[in-house]
């Protein structure tokens, strides 16, 4: 589950590059957090969550009552995945799983795939080796038959690889889990424009929105009265801590989680506690009581949002899926003729 975030946020970060060398993943986490700690207002990249701490508390988190988008959207693709993939001519060459998730959600789609299309192969693309491993492995058990492509990268790497190793059926990506909202607008199209242009005509995007609902559902799902999301969110500062060399109190800081309606998004931050100094890799960062560094944007969707998103990343909207009280979306794009 990890890594699905981890690999959108690795292509903000790397500004998409396929041909640049990536750093390793340890200076890119230094160079993001020394960087995100010296803006006036301070942020780090959700991205860095996801350690093997840090995934074990979002698949708490997952479990939550409060925590519904995993819910709402396991229902969408139980009910809809034989919809989804009925509207690929011929059925799906592959299924291309972008950030391979706990497996659950993609084993929906891929049985519903191979209804129609029994060869269709499944190829999960992650950043994180282990997380591709463990989703290649739940999928070949499932089906011992199943032809099964790992690619080791982020995700346009690995759609593009994907694309040139799959046969003259369309092929079908999957951008799930509303893990596109955790990129600022300006992202959000930069990474489906690269990932439609390394798609070909006909392939199929189904990407998963968290919609906008009321205030109260959306705090609840983000600051829950256990405290798991809390935690995961302090993680990071451990993280830094283990990592980067660095002295943070977590005792000093607080998890907050805020509705921004302008976007509109949750937002979540760790607000420090008092005044203090940390040191960050031999770096010195203050903090004044109450400043507050944000980790993660949420995006929740309006309908028209989401119609805008797919014209301006340069795909054709071919069916929406909701559930009955409109809490989270899943949308079939196609790369059309138009597209360059
Ligand atoms: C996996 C990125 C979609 O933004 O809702 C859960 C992560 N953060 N609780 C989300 C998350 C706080 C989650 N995504």
């Amino acid at each position: 589950m990890a890594s699905a975030p981890a690999a959108i946020a690795v292509s903000r970060s790397t500004g998409r590059g396929a041909a640049s060398v990536p750093a390793t993943s340890r200076e890119r986490f230094r160079g993001d957090v020394l960087a995100g700690l010296a803006l006036p207002s301070r942020a780090i990249p959700s991205v860095w969550f996801y350690d093997a701490w840090g995934s074990r508390l979002f698949e708490r988190i997952m479990r939550l009552p409060a925590y519904y988008p995993t819910r709402v959207e396991t229902g969408l693709l139980e009910r809809h995945s034989d919809a989804v993939v009925a509207r690929l001519l011929g059925g799906p060459s592959s299924v291309v799983d972008l950030g391979a998730g706990d497996g659950t959600k993609t084993k929906l789609v891929m049985a519903a795939a191979r209804r129609r299309a029994p060869t269709a192969a499944y190829v999960p693309v992650d950043v994180s080796a282990t997380a591709l491993e463990a989703a290649a492995e739940h999928l070949r058990t499932t089906w011992p038959g199943l032809e099964v492509r790992p690619v080791h990268g982020d995700y346009v790497e690995g759609l593009a690889q994907a694309s040139r190793t799959s046969g003259h059926a369309p092929l079908l990506a999957l951008l799930l889990g509303s893990n596109i909202g955790n990129l600022e607008w300006t992202a959000a199209v930069a990474l489906l424009r690269s990932l439609r242009q390394a798609l070909r005509l006909g392939d199929h995007l189904l990407v998963g929105f968290d919609l906008l609902k009321s205030e109260e559902v959306l705090r609840g799902a983000y600051d829950d009265p256990d405290g798991v999301t809390a935690a995961f969110n302090l993680n990071l500062l451990s993280r830094v801590n283990h990592e980067l060399g660095g002295d943070f109190d977590l005792s000093a800081f607080e998890h907050r989680a805020t509705f921004d309606a302008g976007r509109p998004a949750m937002e979540s931050w760790l607000v420090s506690r008092r005044r203090q100094v940390v040191t960050v890799a031999d770096q010195r960062f203050e903090f004044r009581e109450g400043e507050a560094i944000q980790t993660e944007i949420s995006w929740k969707y309006t309908d028209g949002q989401i119609a805008a998103l797919a014209r301006e990343a340069g795909f054709e909207e071919v069916e929406r899926f909701h559930d009955g009280r409109r809490w989270f979306a899943e949308a079939l794009w196609r790369v059309g003729p138009e597209a360059a």
